[in-house]
C-alpha cells in the first residue's frame, strides 16, 4: 500500500493477546508511509517498539527489563554513529505513562493502546527534539515557497514570515515531516523589516505562515498574532495587514476580537475546514467538528459582520462517502465563502492518510470536485455581485491591461479594475462598483469623495 521503498528498520515485539498482535500489524502499516520496513533484529533497527501487556502481574518488570537490553543495543548504535528511537506501547504504556521514561530514560516515546494510528506523530515530534527532520527525501511542499515567491514587483503589497512550521499533523499532509515544528519570529524583528517595507513604499503586508495564527512570538505589546497586528497596525504606512494561513484550532478571542477593533487588519480570512463531516474530520486528525467550525465562524462575524471567508476543500479522503460529502456541501452553504481553493485528495508518501483503507477512485473525485467547485463558483460571483452599487477603499498596486486603468484590490481581497491615472499606484482611493465578474470587479473612482 505504501509508495515509499523502506529506507529504515522497524522491530516490534509483542506481549500478550490477539489484540496486541494485531495492534502490532497497524503499527507497522502506519509507519510503511514514513519509509520504515520490519526486521527481526533489534540490533539494527531504527525503531524498536515494544507492544505490551500487563494481564500478568510480572509482566511490566518483564518490560523494564527488555528496555534495559535494548537500551545497551540503543548505545552501541550510537557508538556506531546510528540512531535509535525506543517506543513502549501497549497496556503497560496504559497504566505506568510517562513512568515509564522516567525509571528507562532511554525511551523516547509512550503511547497508549487505540493511539498507534499516532505513532507517525510522535515518531516526528521526536526527531524534531532531537533536531532531526524525518524523511527528507520526501517532495518539498512547493505551494508555501510559491506564495512567499509572488512578491508583488511595484512593492505596495509585500509578504512577510512571521512563523514556520506545523504541530497539527493533518493524516493527509506532508508538512509537519518536512517543515518542523511551529516556530514564531520575535515580534521585534517583524516589526523592523515592516518598517523597512513601510519606508520603501509597502501599504499591505501579508503575514505569512504554515500555521500563521499560532503565532506566539516573543511581543511586549500584547499575545499571539492579535499583539503582532496591533503592533505592525501603529507603524506609518503600514494601512493594511491580512494574514495566511490559519486554523480553526488557533483561532482565539484576542484574534476574533481584533478583527473588530484594528482597523488595518481586512476583512478577509482564510480559514480552511477541508471537510463538512465529522467522521472524515477525525479521520484527517483535524481536531475540530463541523459544529465547531461554523459556531467559529458565528463568533468571527459578530466581531466583523462583513469578514470575507476563504477556505481549502479536500474532496475523495479514504473514506469519503456521498454522504460525507453531502455534509461538506452543507457545511458551505451555511457559512457561505467569497472565494476558495479546492483540492483533490492526492496520496502523498509519508502521511498516514495514504496508507488508510477506503482511497476513492479518480472518478469519484472529478465528480465530487465539480460539484463543490460549483457550488462555490456560485457563491463567489455572487459575493463579488454584492459588492456592484458599493464604494470600495481600493489600494491600487499596479497598471491595468488596457491604457489608462489600474488594478487594485478591495478590502475583501477582490481584484478591482479602474480606469485612473498612474500616481495613484500605492494609494487607496474609493472606487464606486459597476460591475462583477467571478474573479474581479470593475469601477470608477468616485471624484467628489478623492479631491485630487
Ligand atoms: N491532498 C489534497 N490536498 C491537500 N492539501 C494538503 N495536502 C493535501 C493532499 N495530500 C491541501 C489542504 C491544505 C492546502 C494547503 O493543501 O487543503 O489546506
Ligand atoms: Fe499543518 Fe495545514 Fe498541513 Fe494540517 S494542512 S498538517 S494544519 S500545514
Amino acid at each position: 500500500m505504501s509508495t515509499a521503498a523502506p529506507t529504515k528498520r522497524l522491530y516490534i515485539k509483542t506481549y500478550g493477546c490477539q489484540m496486541n498482535v494485531y495492534d502490532s500489524e497497524r503499527m507497522a502499516d502506519v509507519l510503511a508511509p514514513l519509509g520504515y520496513g520490519m526486521t527481526d533484529d533489534p540490533t539494527h533497527a531504527d525503531l524498536v517498539v515494544l507492544n505490551t501487556c500487563h494481564i500478568r502481574e510480572k509482566a511490566t518488570e518483564k518490560v523494564y527489563s527488555e528496555l534495559g537490553r535494548i537500551r545497551e543495543m540503543k548505545d552501541a548504535r550510537r557508538a556506531a554513529g546510528h540512531a535509535m528511537t525506543i517506543a513502549v506501547a501497549g497496556c503497560v504504556a496504559q497504566a505506568e505513562g510517562e513512568e515509564i521514561m522516567r525509571r528507562q530514560p532511554a525511551v523516547d516515546l509512550v503511547v497508549g493502546p487505540q493511539a498507534y494510528h499516532q505513532l507517525p506523530e510522535l515518531i516526528a515530534r521526536s526527531h524534531r527534539a532531537r533536531g532531526e527532520r524525518l524523511a527528507a527525501d520526501f517532495a518539498p511542499e512547493a505551494k508555501f515557497d510559491a506564495l512567499a515567491a509572488e512578491r508583488n514587483p511595484t512593492g505596495v503589497t509585500a509578504f512577510l514570515t512571521v512563523q514556520e512550521g506545523c504541530d497539527k499533523f493533518c493524516t493527509f499532509c506532508v508538512v509537519p515531516y518536512t517543515r518542523g515544528g511551529e516556530w514564531s519570529r520575535p515580534a521585534a524583528d517583524i516589526e523592523a523589516e515592516a518598517r523597512s517595507l513601510a519606508e520603501k513604499g509597502v501599504r499591505e503586508v501579508t503575514l505569512l505562515g504554515q500555521n500563521v495564527n499560532a503565532y506566539n512570538g516573543a511581543n511586549d505589546e500584547g499575545e499571539g498574532l492579535a499583539g503582532l497586528a496591533r503592533r505592525l497596525a501603529r507603524i506609518p504606512g503600514i494601512d493594511r495587514i491580512r494574514y495566511t494561513t490559519s486554523h480553526p484550532r488557533d483561532m482565539d478571542d484576542a484574534l476574533i476580537a481584533a478583527h473588530g477593533e484594528v482597523e488595518a487588519l481586512m476583512p478577509y480570512l482564510h480559514l480552511p475546514v477541508q471537510s463538512g463531516s465529522d467522521r472524515i474530520l477525525k479521520a484527517m486528525n483535524r481536531a475540530h467538528t463541523a459544529e465547531s467550525y461554523v459556531r467559529l465562524i458565528e463568533k468571527i462575524r459578530l466581531a466583523r459582520p462583513d469578514i470575507a471567508l476563504s477556505g481549502d476543500f479536500i474532496v475523495g479522503f479514504p473514506g469519503e462517502r456521498d454522504a460525507d460529502f453531502e455534509a461538506t456541501l452543507q457545511l458551505i452553504r451555511e457559512v457561505n465563502y467569497a472565494s476558495a481553493f479546492t483540492f483533490k485528495y492526492s496520496r502523498r508518501p509519508g502521511t498516514p492518510a495514504s496508507a488508510m483503507p477506503g482511497q476513492i477512485a479518480e472518478d469519484v473525485k472529478d465528480e465530487r470536485l465539480a460539484r463543490l467547485n460549483a457550488l462555490l463558483d456560485e457563491q463567489a460571483r455572487a459575493f463579488n455581485q454584492s459588492q456592484v452599487g458599493k464604494t470600495l477603499p481600493v489600494l491600487f498596486e499596479r497598471a491595468g491591461r488596457y491604457p489608462g486603468q489600474l488594478i487594485g484590490r478591495s478590502p475583501y481581497l477582490q481584484a478591482v479594475h479602474a480606469t485612473a491615472p498612474d500616481h495613484l499606484i500605492g494609494q487607496i482611493v474609493p472606487v464606486r462598483i459597476e460591475s462583477a465578474a467571478r474573479m474581479s470587479l470593475s469601477g470608477a473612482l468616485t471624484q467628489a469623495l478623492e479631491p485630487a
